[in-house]
């Protein structure tokens, strides 16, 4: 199936490219950038949402499935983008988010759906029915005053959680999916995955856990009861059904944010969803042997004939230019090596092409309730004021960060970091060498290496120190130092700090 070694490309549409000078990436404006992702060569696109928001978590709060928020354009603008896509051998997947909606979508406020959410009387003390917190920090509960109850939210106030154990709301999203799809839309990319249905009962959650994640210890408990239930899994499994009433088959990429990968596995079952989102490989410090092991144990545990789904940036995530690699264009390289050499899919966010990185937004630009503007801020296509994103003069929703790193200047450099992606992109489409299964090679320390069934070996240097591999012999067929493409190799790989070679042996 053609998701089995895609790159996806994850567009946050807010900041990609502004047609109407307003300061806010749209549709149009996405349009007119589809020759940079076709020439990139990446495989199908995944737009944030696009759905009409309030925006208080900017697009994950929806109040309406079927139709675009007006700052991105208009339905018709989005039939447009899937011919256009289609054009350029592009696939649209869309942000679907199914966990919650907003406050103000009507379902919230029409009485005969009521159960379509999880509103709860107080305990007698008048708290809340149990003790689960919300991601964002606070109770998970609040109390509308109106009726005298409960109603849950993992996420703000402002997005209520739906009841997925309320058949009427599996038959709504049935309906909501077909609508997209008959659009010709590819795929979702689906919000929330692994949270979809809670505990019937309602459980109260445990304390966090010794060495719990850091999102976990901040709440000061284990989300046990109102996440990462495994009845989330019939859910996936009812979507897939949907999917598979289309020709091409639909994709499913689920937001599965678990840590622990062997909770992973739970949600990787042939008919549930094709791909599910890696977060330990994200959250793996940029460290040879973390990563090395993380994806060792992933490619141990993942069952036969599942694709595993790699990704290092997004709009949740400072960016891996910063996060990893400390602006460093070295070690920017090697990530994009590592990141388009593993088996199977992987997502490449908005920028990553180019090295861009995560910008501090001040205080009084800030629009994020949760600080995650570093990584969401405008694309940068050109040199220029408004780099290219929007025009010069126009104030953008978000500040613009450096634009040393930019779409134009590096787009005929044969030594730039685009260069490197497209180049990559296409060794792993063209070259057989980047296929088949994933084989760990012993290696010194701060280097990470692999072959891949099909002929390639990778290796990464991630240490400060020059290293010498022995036992090499072929030839390097595309490396973070362009000048050695194509060198043979007799024996010894020699590998200077911070620098990657995918080789063919
Ligand atoms: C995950 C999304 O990626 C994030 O941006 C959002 O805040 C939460 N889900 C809630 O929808």
């Amino acid at each position: 199936m053609w998701w089995e070694n895609a790159v996806l490309y994850q567009v946050y549409p807010r900041s990609y490219a502004d047609s109407n000078a307003d300061g806010i990436g749209d549709l149009p404006g996405l349009i007119s950038k589809l020759d940079h992702l076709e020439w990139l060569g990446v495989d199908a696109v995944w737009l944030s949402p696009t759905f009409p928001s309030p925006n208080h978590d900017w697009g994950y709060d929806v109040s309406d499935y079927y139709d675009v928020h007006p700052d991105f354009g208009t339905l018709a603008d989005m039939e447009h983008l899937i011919v256009e896509a289609e054009r350029r051998d592009l696939r649209v997947l869309l942000d679907l988010v199914p966990n919650h909606t907003s406050d103000v979508h009507p379902w919230f406020h029409d009485l005969e759906k009521r159960d379509w959410y999880l509103w709860r009387d107080p305990k007698p003390d008048g708290s809340p029915p149990n003790n689960w917190k919300s991601v964002f920090g606070g109770d998970a509960w609040t109390l509308d005053p109106a009726s005298g109850q409960y109603y849950l939210h993992n996420f703000l106030p402002e997005q209520p959680d739906l009841d997925w154990w309320n058949e009427d709301v599996r038959v709504a999203f049935d309906d909501i999916s077909r609508f997209w799809f008959e659009r010709g839309v590819a795929g979702f990319r689906i919000d929330v995955a692994h949270a979809l249905v809670k505990d019937r009962e309602l459980r109260d959650n445990p304390s966090a856990r010794p060495n719990e994640s850091p999102a976990w210890a901040r709440i000061g408990q284990w989300p046990k009861y109102n996440m990462g239930r495994p009845e989330a899994v019939d859910v996936h499994r009812r979507m897939r059904r949907v999917a598979r009433e289309f020709d091409p088959e639909r994709l499913l990429v689920g937001e599965t944010y678990v840590l622990e990968l062997e909770e992973l596995m739970t949600y990787i079952v042939p008919d549930g969803l094709q791909l599910s989102m890696n977060l330990a490989f994200l959250h793996a410090p940029f460290v040879a042997a973390e990563l090395a092991a993380v994806v060792a144990l992933t490619e141990e545990l993942m069952p036969d004939g599942a694709t595993p789904l790699w990704h290092a940036s997004s709009h949740d995530d400072p960016r891996f230019a910063t996060r990893w690699c400390d602006g460093d264009e070295q070690a920017i390289r090697c990530a994009l090596v590592a990141l388009l050499s593993l088996r199977g899919a992987c997502i490449l966010f908005q920028g990553d092409e180019i090295g861009l990185e995560a910008l501090p937004v001040p205080p009084e630009r800030e629009r994020d309730m949760v600080g995650r503007d570093a990584c969401r801020t405008p694309m940068v296509w050109r040199d220029e004021e408004g780099a290219g994103f929007t025009e010069p003069g126009v104030e953008p929703w978000l500040p613009i960060g450096s634009r040393d790193r930019n779409v134009a200047g590096q787009r005929d450099d044969p030594d730039s970091i685009l260069t490197l992606t497209r180049d990559l992109i296409a060794v792993r489409k063209h070259c057989r060498i980047l296929h088949g299964a994933y084989e760990p090679v012993d290696a010194p320390p701060d280097v990470w290496a692999f072959r891949r069934e099909s002929g390639a070996f990778i290796a990464l240097n991630l240490g400060d120190a020059a290293v010498s591999l022995e036992g090499v012999e072929g030839a390097i067929v595309i490396g973070t130092d362009r000048t050695r493409d194509g060198e043979g190799l007799t024996g010894t790989l020699e590998l200077r700090p911070r620098e990657a070679v995918v080789a063919s042996v």
